[in-house]
């Protein structure tokens, strides 16, 4: 299994380029089984993710055709997809395939939209929280879909098609509104989602489902109308840039020190991050090319923070912040509000000498002055990526073990990180 081996101490300086959003790129790909027509989407991120989701959808019948290079392109330019759900042969999402990505839950949606039938595995648990379904099959059922549970899949039926409704999240859920979102988009009349999430990822999926030919208003505020329409078509689509991926660099260059331009990077999908790393002590610059990002000469000031759905700090962000933290000068205290168990890091933040406490959903960071490197792993992808900020700024060598997590959310990291100067490669096997 591959590792990341990391001897800390260096600085970054240099060019970050940002690339496109998982958490878009993987509700687009779906998307693209509500038209027979062909989605093109650009700026995907060659991700374990999206290379699982396209064996998903391949195993509904769809065609995902992946544009080669063209002379002049960049490997970071990301790839292009050319998606074709002209003939979806298989209404069953199975088991082996769900159970590796909580996202191709979401195929349930548009496959009921259009087919009136769906047959798909529960995603089960995770490391970070129980993470139910019960809110999207609450979301279905209201748009009139019949659903049971059978031999740990959700088994659905439209008959006559999807209703239009009136939607009420108790709780903000982006996989909730992905899945009310998409399935509304074929539904008969008038669908209203309220308490919807209003994170970025969601605008970018109703921006394309719009031009897909869509009649959706409201996507980015709490309240979402979508007048259902019989037949949705082909379009071209860029996915937009990943502001998780932007806020965990920034948080780099912030524990690091030193001068980094993100470039692509958009400061309004992750304002609230922006705001905590000047708080911090970091200097945030937005440009024309994306964000610079720099830390010279003082120290990393202690903050006080609480995860919240957009446009609060994203939970996403928890915890590289949290390695950010352990060399701050005096005591930060992290509270996460959307995962019960997000926390899977701190266990291993302790191995560098980081000194942590836990008392129910909020951590205590003591800021200590230097960290160690340590041989460490983790449960999650975002908790993966803090300790290699952690191991950025060790004294020493750091291995990364159980990097798969890491390469299902980051695109070439280490090659990102080493350009800037950093002590970071890959080794295999
Ligand atoms: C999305 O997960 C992201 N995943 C997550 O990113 C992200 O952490 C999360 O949103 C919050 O921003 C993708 O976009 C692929 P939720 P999702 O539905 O949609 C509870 C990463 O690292 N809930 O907003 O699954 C749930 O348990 C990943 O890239 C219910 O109770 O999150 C949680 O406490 C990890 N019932 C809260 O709502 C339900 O039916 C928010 O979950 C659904 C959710």
């Amino acid at each position: 299994m591959d590792r990341i081996r990391i001897v800390g101490g260096s600085k970054l300086n240099g060019t970050i380029p940002i690339s496109g959003a998982k958490n878009a790129a993987l509700p687009l790909m779906i998307a693209g089984l509500l038209t027979d027509e062909t989605l093109i989407l650009d700026n995907v991120p060659r991700l374990a993710d999206v290379a699982q989701l396209q064996r998903i959808l391949g195993n509904h019948g769809v065609d995902i055709m992946s544009a080669g290079k063209r002379p002049g392109d960049h490997e970071y330019q990301g790839q292009t997809l050319h998606i074709s759900a002209a003939n979806i042969i298989d209404t069953t999402a199975p088991y082996e395939l769900v159970s590796k990505m909580r996202a191709s839950f979401w195929v349930i949606a548009p496959l009921l939209a259009r087919m009136h039938e769906a047959k798909v595995s529960l995603p089960g648990g995770c490391a970070i929280g129980t993470r139910p379904v019960d809110l999207l099959i609450m979301a279905l059922e209201k748009l009139g879909a019949e659903l049971t549970i059978d031999g740990g899949y959700v088994i659905a039926k439209a008959p006559g098609g999807l209703k239009g409704a009136e939607i009420d999240f108790a709780k903000v859920t982006v996989s909730g509104t992905h899945v009310a979102l998409m399935a509304a988009t074929l539904a008969k009349g008038t669908t209203v989602i309220n308490n919807a999430a209003c994170e970025p990822e969601i605008v970018d999926v109703a921006d394309c489902l719009n031009k897909m030919g869509a009649r959706i208003s409201g996507a980015g505020t709490p309240t979402i109308t979508i007048e259902g329409v019989a037949k949705l078509n082909g379009t071209r689509h860029t996915v937009l840039p990943d502001r998780i991926e932007t806020g965990t660099y920034a948080m780099a260059v912030a524990m690091t020190g030193g001068d980094v331009q993100l470039s692509g990077a958009r400061p309004e999908l992750l304002q609230s991050a922006l705001d905590v790393l000047v708080e911090a002590g970091a200097t945030v610059t937005p440009n024309n090319d994306g964000i610079r990002i720099s830390r010279n000469g003082v120290g990393i000031k202690p903050v006080n923070v609480s995860t919240a759905p957009f446009p609060g700090f994203p939970t996403d962000l928890q915890a590289q912040l949290m390695a950010l933290m352990t060399t701050a000068t005096g005591s930060s205290h992290i509270t996460e509000t959307i995962f019960e168990n997000r926390f899977m890091h701190v266990q291993e933040l302790a191995r560098f000498g980081a000194r942590i406490h836990l008392d129910g959903e909020t951590a205590t960071i003591d800021g200590t002055a230097k960290l160690r490197g340590a041989p460490v792993m983790a449960t999650d992808l975002r908790a993966s990526v803090s300790l290699v900020i952690a191991g950025l700024v060790a004294e020493g060598e750091t291995m990364v073990n159980r990097i798969y997590h890491l390469d299902r959310g980051f695109e070439r990291l280490e090659e990102k990180l080493s350009a800037c100067g950093a002590t970071i490669e890959r080794i295999s096997g």
